[in-house]
């Protein structure tokens, strides 16, 4: 017997994701609209957490807001779009001191009255404000106290978006985004979420390969789920890989911040050379492409499985007090990191591009918003410079926050949705081919769509790519979904459309490298795809 409908949910506002840029959102709508906010897992589930460098601003009187422009500009090779960057440098200090408020208590210098400003590659500029290396718990602690705080803010935690809903808008001719469907894993129930704004803030889709940074999670569900729904994303195939991540057989995605190198370790080969010095004028402190891109080049040149990073050339006391939490990770590995190198290999970290916004967040689909790491808006270019997300994530969820409140008085209550139907589902008893396809499509994604690429190898991954979409979505029309189903669907339309993307661009730039066309084009352009079922709508983002 089919299990009763769960009651669907009605708010002002849907905001699907609980990372820096989705809560953010949330408070600042929060005293005048209602406000559900989603996580897949728990409200600290998302990258957000893991951060540790810190958030990029002018803070320093002798620093300067076109230094950072200029910085982010260079490290993005070409393609950011300017005026997405200055607007982004211009409200990053408003954005600390709001972090500020909210109770985020960034690392002080010894005499206590100034914060603590580290350096990440590609600055030049003492200019990321931290928590010691914790600085994403602290972020987002702060910001979900305030959340579970607050009266008009329903949090549903273990709630997976399946797909948005949209409607026709009976006084024009447009289609509006009304809500979505979510899948309740607790209950295991599909029930409807419905407002009169949606916003997704799920994050970037780093779990499209088999070495990754991120948490599990990274899926790149929001990127999807807006593809489908007719929005255009662009410049995927600039996945950015994180030159340092340990290296050992029992440890899953441990990053080792770069704020290591910013504090003067230095990345050695097996026998100690000390080899950026050969690759760029900045040596450890070069942009993330060139380092990750480097250690590549050393481990396949000498055939090793990894680098080392090493900063035991500092006493023991300022390791201690800057970077506690790497220091405590290493040491439960049996690695001591004040009197020993560390073993290091690159690894998928952030998601450079995604749904196409303009810089209010806004989509091509009418009343949905993308912000954070699922959104494209232009400013990392073809390489996000260190330390750069965070900040992105407040400021736009400030800047879409605003856009709402300007305009969602007018916008009438939606229209109750068609409840989910799974009268043509059973369930599966073959759940095996999931996790099979999960597999498969990681390792092919990073051997062929890696830090170094051909078209050959593109080619290759684009034939198996299509061949696990057509099994997957036969999957997902006969048998009833889970997380892991979900995420495999979107995971599979999301690796596409990097491998698309890769495929487009002819030349290297940035994080997308190629063997094939090694050479930069005097020409930047984004990558942009759109979808057959092009939601146009008169949204203009910058630069095409
Ligand atoms: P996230 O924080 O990733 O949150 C995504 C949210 O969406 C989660 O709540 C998740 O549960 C939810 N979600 C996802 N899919 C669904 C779905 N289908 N249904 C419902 N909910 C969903 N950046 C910096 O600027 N400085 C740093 O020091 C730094 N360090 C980093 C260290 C690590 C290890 C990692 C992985 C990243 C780091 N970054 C750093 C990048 C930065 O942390 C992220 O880009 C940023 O936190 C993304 O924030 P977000 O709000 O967009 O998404
Ligand atoms: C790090 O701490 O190395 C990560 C910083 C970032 O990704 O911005």
């Amino acid at each position: 017997m089919n299990k009763p409908q769960p009651r669907p949910h009605t708010h002002d506002v849907l905001i699907i994701g609980s990372g820096a840029a989705g809560m953010t959102a949330a408070l600042q709508l929060a005293d005048n609209y209602s406000i559900a906010l989603l996580s897949k897992s728990s409200i600290k589930s998302g990258s957000t957490w893991y951060a540790q460098g810190g958030i990029a601003a002018v803070f320093d009187q002798q620093d300067s807001i076109e230094s950072h422009v200029q910085d982010t500009l260079v490290a993005g090779a070409g393609l950011c779009h300017e005026d997405t960057v200055k607007y982004t440098v211009e409200h990053g200090p408003a954005a600390i001191r709001w972090l500020i408020d909210q109770g985020v208590a960034f690392t002080k210098c010894d005499n206590n009255s100034e914060y603590h400003l580290t350096q990440e590659g590609g600055h030049s500029h003492r200019r990321i404000l931290h928590t010691a290396d914790a600085t994403g718990k602290e972020v987002s602690s702060s910001l979900a106290d305030k959340v579970i705080q607050h009266n008009n803010i329903e949090l549903f935690e273990n709630h997976v978006i399946v797909d948005l809903i949209t409607q026709a808008d009976k006084s024009s001719s447009r289609i509006r985004c009304t809500g979505a469907y979510v899948l309740n894993t607790e209950e295991d129930n599909v029930c409807a979420f419905q407002a009169k704004v949606v916003i997704l803030a799920t994050g970037g889709a780093s779990k499209a390969y088999l070495y990754t940074s991120n948490p599990d999670g990274a899926s790149g569900d929001g990127i999807a789920v807006a593809w489908r729904r007719g929005c255009r994303v662009a410049n995927m195939e600039f996945n950015q890989f994180h030159p340092t991540c340990l290296y050992h057989p029992n440890a899953k995605a441990l990053l080792m911040t770069e704020a290591l190198r910013g504090e003067g370790a230095y990345l050695r080969l097996e026998n100690g050379e000390r080899f950026m010095p050969r690759f760029h004028l900045k040596e450890e402190l070069a942009p993330r492409d060139i380092v990750a891109r480097a250690i590549d080049h050393e481990m396949k040149r000498l055939g090793s499985d990894c680098v080392y990073l090493d900063i035991t050339h500092k006493s023991a006391e300022f390791i201690e007090s800057h970077f506690p939490t790497v220091k405590a990770q290493c040491l439960s590995y049996g690695i001591d990191i004040t009197k020993e190198p560390i073993p290091v290999v690159p690894a998928a970290h952030y998601t450079c591009g995604g749904i196409m916004v303009n810089k209010l967040g806004q989509t091509d689909l009418w009343n949905l918003y993308a912000i954070g790491e699922t959104a494209f808006n232009g400013l990392h270019g073809a390489n996000r410079m260190a330390s750069n997300s965070l900040v992105e994530c407040v400021v736009f969820g400030q800047a879409a926050a605003s856009a709402i409140r300007e305009t969602i008085d007018h916008i009438p209550a939606p229209e109750p949705a068609r409840p989910w139907d799974e009268s043509r589902v059973t369930h599966s008893d073959e759940d095996v081919i999931i996790s099979h396809n999960w597999d498969e499509l990681r390792r092919f994604m990073w051997d062929y769509v890696g830090i170094v690429r051909t078209q050959k190898r593109l080619e290759r991954a684009k034939h198996r790519v299509e061949l696990l979409q057509k099994e997957i979505l036969e999957y997902y029309k006969n048998y009833k979904i889970s997380r892991d189903l979900l995420e495999l669907r979107n995971l599979v339309l999301v690796s596409e459309l990097i491998i698309r993307c890769a495929k487009q661009r002819k030349e290297s730039r940035g994080l997308h490298y190629t063997l094939d066309y090694p050479e930069t084009s005097p020409i930047a352009k984004d990558t942009v795809m759109v979808p057959i079922n092009f939601a146009a709508q008169n949204i203009i983002v910058n630069k095409e």
